[in-house]
């Protein structure tokens, strides 16, 4: 199934960021990409060109609507988007406890997108636990945690490795964030976790003010800043989540590396 979550027991570590980059990087790399964002705060269409006017999302129609290709969202840089929406705190709730009881229809309202040839859907989770994490494991996605190079990050470890965030069972990918190697502490961290994590660990993401700004700009990190750091490593990022999905290797898309 081409299904890729990325979560993280802490908050504002960047999935959000990276969920919609790496969207834009495996579009280049010739895919079909469908984001879904599983997050109240309904972020992910701003790296979409989805301003704060547009309310239109998929959960206020989750549970009727049993395609959630019916409720996807076009962009101008092709990739499909399910918003979160803007839902009154009834329509949130009544979402996440038929989400809790029903953890497999994720799997099978997004159907025939997980299995078609060249298609990816990412989807981006809220902080720490939620009702979208478990429906992640029923749905036997590739699940990523993203991961600072700080203290912080050291300390939600063992819950992560132990199973006790995702779930037990699921085996999950990593990838270190906003890793500053002029800081000798991001440097020494990063260091830690890549001896620490060996192969699961999918990618590190330089600190780069050219992601926020390019945000700010509305425009992927691959139209603003091309030659920039975070761009070579979402770049390679997206090389190797795409290497973890058979259906997309048995294609053989081929894109110079930037
Ligand atoms: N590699 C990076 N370099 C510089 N800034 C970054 C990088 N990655 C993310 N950021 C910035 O960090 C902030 C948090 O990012 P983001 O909103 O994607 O995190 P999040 O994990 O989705 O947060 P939340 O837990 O609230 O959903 C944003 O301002 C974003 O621009
Ligand atoms: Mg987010």
């Amino acid at each position: 199934m081409n299904l890729v979550s990325l979560s993280s027991p802490k908050g504002g570590v960047g999935k959000t960021t990276l969920t919609a980059n790496l969207a834009h990087a495996l579009k280049r790399l010739g895919h079909r990409v469908v984001v879904i964002d599983f997050d109240v705060q309904n972020a992910l269409r701003l790296h979409f060109g989805l301003g704060f006017g547009e309310g239109r999302g998929f959960v206020a129609q989750a549970v009727e609507i049993d395609d959630w290709r019916r409720l996807l969202v076009p962009s101008a840089s092709g990739i499909e988007l399910l918003p979160y929406g803007e839902v009154s705190d009834a329509q949130r709730l009544a979402f996440e406890s038929w989400l809790s009881a029903h953890p497999e229809a994720v799997a099978q309202r997004l159907g025939p997108l997980l299995n078609e040839p060249r298609c990816v859907v990412l989807a981006d989770l809220p902080p720490g636990p939620s009702p979208s994490l478990t429906a992640m494991g029923a749905a036997d996605a590739i699940q990523v945690a993203v991961l600072l190079a700080d203290s912080a990050s050291l300390s939600v470890l063992p819950r992560i490795e132990g199973g006790d965030f995702m779930g037990p069972g699921v085996r999950p990918y990593y990838i270190i964030n906003q890793v500053d190697r002029r800081r000798r502490l991001s440097s020494d961290v990063a260091d830690f976790l890549q001896d620490r994590l060996g192969s699961p660990l999918l990618g590190n993401v330089h600190r780069d003010e050219a992601i926020p700004e390019a945000l700010a700009c509305e425009q992927s990190i691959f139209d603003y800043a091309p030659a920039s750091a975070a761009a070579h490593d979402i770049d390679t990022l997206a090389r190797s989540v795409s290497r973890l999905l058979p259906s997309l290797q048995s294609h053989g898309v081929v894109a110079p590396a930037l």
